[in-house]
């Protein structure tokens, strides 16, 4: 039976990442076979994506959409169980941020963060929780962040969000267990992708890797059904960076 994974955020950083180690996960266990439906809001990162994970061997759905479109990600929902029946793993990373003095947030700014990732991120983790409480089964990962539970000078509204976040994840996590759904919070630390633009070489040197998360993601998912990694945290070695 193949496992239905939905990934958002899934064209570039973590979640790309993400989208290949699953794909490379069924190259080394034959028994393991992914679906992986792939959303964000950039067509040819996706096309990009899918053509690799079908180099690999995995098949894979695309959608361009934003998760802060609910009714849109209510129809993706509904067409993926329409057509595959069932939804295993949804792994809510899309994200976004922006970093300045706390006098300089604005109410686009305010928009522009919440949107995404607590609206968007909200109410697609309900459509898709109802369905996997259905199931009896699934798992849902959310990456949030080490800022969803430590304060960042220049991260006011990022760190509201991602507080938030985890704060989804705890109340989901109550009904998750009454249901044979699996919960996993992922709090990364400073990771070298597209969303930190241009960054001096001796940060970049101490950052870590969207594989140094994507990896532990997937073996996560592949434990038995039985067991879950509740939490996930991922710092550089040597600490936080931009405290
Ligand atoms: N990088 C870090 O240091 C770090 C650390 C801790 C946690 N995180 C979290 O990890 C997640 C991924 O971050 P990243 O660093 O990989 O970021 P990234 O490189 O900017 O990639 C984010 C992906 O999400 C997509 N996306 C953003 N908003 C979206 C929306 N409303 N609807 C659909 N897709 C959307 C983006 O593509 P489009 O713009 O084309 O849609 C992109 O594909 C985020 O939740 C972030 O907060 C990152």
């Amino acid at each position: 039976m193949k496992h239905i994974v939905m990934i958002t955020g899934a064209g570039k950083g973590i979640g790309r990442a993400i989208a290949l180690d699953f794909a490379k996960a069924s190259r080394n266990i034959p028994e393991f076979e992914p679906l992986l439906v792939l959303v964000s809001r950039t067509l040819s990162d996706l096309e990009s994506l899918a053509s690799e994970c079908t180099n690999l061997g995995t098949e894979t759905v695309i959608h361009e959409a934003d998760i802060a479109m609910t009714t849109q990600m209510d129809r993706i929902v509904a067409g993926t169980v329409e057509r595959f029946g069932r939804i295993d793993c949804l792994v809510n990373n899309a994200g976004v941020g922006r970093f300045k003095d706390l006098g300089e947030f604005t109410m686009e700014d305010m928009h522009y963060t919440m949107s995404t990732n607590v609206k968007g991120t909200f109410f697609l983790t309900q459509s898709v929780f109802e369905i996997m409480r259905r199931q009896r089964s699934g798992h849902l990962f959310f990456i949030t962040s080490v800022a969803a539970e430590k304060p960042f000078r220049s991260s006011a509204l990022y760190c509201m969000s991602k507080f938030a976040q985890k704060g989804l994840v705890e109340v989901i996590r109550l009904h998750a267990r009454e249901c044979n759904v699996r919960v996993t919070n992922v709090m990364p630390g400073a990771v070298h992708t597209p969303m930190w633009g241009d960054v001096p070489d001796d940060m970049r040197r101490i950052m870590m890797l969207p594989e140094d998360i994507s990896g532990p993601v997937v073996n996560t998912y592949l434990l038995p059904a039985r067991t879950v990694t509740e939490e996930l945290v991922f710092r550089p070695a040597g600490g936080d960076i931009n405290e």
